[in-house]
């Protein structure tokens, strides 16, 4: 590939890191990794092993640290419950990026070979639904029936995303309002909802309720935004996943909506010939990075990015100052700056 287009802003801002984060929810994050490698068991030899191809590859587990995180903002005594509700939303995040990368056709997920290349597409999709039942059946061990219904309802607002992706996708007239339907859908509402039930399980009033919600989703939204971007101007090696994919599927991102909105006559034939007919040709890639440069594309979709984690930094505002609160704030401009 090697075609990489540099992001001068943030990566070097060291107050872009999660390891404030990260530490102060360690001995909750120790019990979640604890539940989540017992919860992959099964008599079926098959499971674990897919499951645990991918699980044991790493990844950021951002969304459980985010529900330990604002179930301690919010005052939450400790005990199992959000140690569970964190696991089931690693499980939801994991069941949807096995059926993520048999939609996607996608090679590679978290520097490993992706488990649908591996096993199968059949065996992806099947271990996926084996990890979704587990997760929701730890949320009924935690018994929280409004935890429960907001989990519920975020695996169907995935599932709608993902569903709205396929008919947008390779739909050169994407609006990007119709772009931000998408990633709320099936990227910001899982934040959203791990961020709520922290609150929720420390029983907390409905606006800490809303504010951490609020602050999920619109964290959720710029990861989405940065992801679009790293697709295009992130390395292969950071990210984990192959770069280019995107373009490879015909997914009409921020970046290309934006760029379609301000193209040349001749610009519009080479997006319709590469995304709508996918009739791709050596040096297509590069031409596209070529016409998003132009554009500055990938700076304005990064510009909007940095917009909703504003409105996710501003959803804080009603918690008083603390360590836990100015970690979640640092998490913002990590996602914002990241480069995997
Ligand atoms: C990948 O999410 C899927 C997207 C929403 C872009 P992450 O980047 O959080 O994936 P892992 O869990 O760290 O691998
Ligand atoms: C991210 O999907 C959201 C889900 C996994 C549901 P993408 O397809 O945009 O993410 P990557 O690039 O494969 O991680
Ligand atoms: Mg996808
Ligand atoms: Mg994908």
């Amino acid at each position: 590939m090697g075609v990489v287009v540099p992001l001068e802003q943030g990566r070097t801002d060291p107050e872009a890191s999660l390891d404030d984060l990260v530490r102060l929810v360690a001995g909750g994050m120790e019990r979640v990794n604890t539940t989540i490698l017992s919860r992959t068991g099964s008599d079926v030899a098959m499971i674990p092993e897919v499951a645990n191809h991918l699980i044991a590859s790493g990844g950021k587990r951002l969304r459980p640290i985010l529900t330990l995180a604002c179930a301690d903002l919010t005052g939450y005594a400790g005990g199992d419950g959000a140690v569970k509700l964190a696991a089931a939303v690693e499980f939801m995040h994991t069941a949807t990026l096995l059926h993520d990368d048999v939609v996607d056709e996608s090679d590679m997920r978290r520097g490993r070979v992706a488990a649908r290349i591996k096993w199968g597409n059949e065996a992806s999709v099947l271990v996926g639904d084996f990890l979704l039942g587990q997760a929701f059946r730890m949320m009924v061990e935690v018994g929280s029936l409004r935890a429960l219904d907001i989990l519920s309802a975020a695996a169907t607002v995935i599932a709608e995303g993902e569903v709205m992706q396929l008919t947008a996708a390779k739909n050169t007239e994407t609006s990007e309002d119709e772009y931000l339907a998408v990633i709320r859908g099936k990227t910001a509402e899982l934040f959203a909802a791990a961020c709520e039930v922290g609150p929720v399980l420390a029983g907390r009033p409905e606006a800490e309720q809303a504010a951490c919600r609020a602050y999920g989703m619109n964290l959720g939204i710029a990861f989405q935004l940065i992801d679009d971007v790293l697709d295009y101007g992130g390395t292969s090696a950071a990210l984990g996943k192959n770069v280019g994919d995107d373009f490879r599927e015909g997914k009409i991102t921020l970046p290309i909506v934006l760029a379609l909105r301000r193209a040349t006559d001749e610009e519009r034939v080479f997006w319709r010939r590469t995304l709508e007919r996918e009739e791709l040709e050596e040096g297509d890639l590069e031409q596209a990075l070529t016409i998003l440069r132009r554009h500055r594309t990938l700076e304005d979709t990064m510009d909007r990015a940095r917009h909703y984690g504003d409105a996710a930094r501003a959803a804080l505002d009603i918690f008083a100052d603390g360590p836990v609160k100015a970690a979640l704030l640092q998490a913002v401009d990590f996602c914002i700056a990241r480069a995997h």
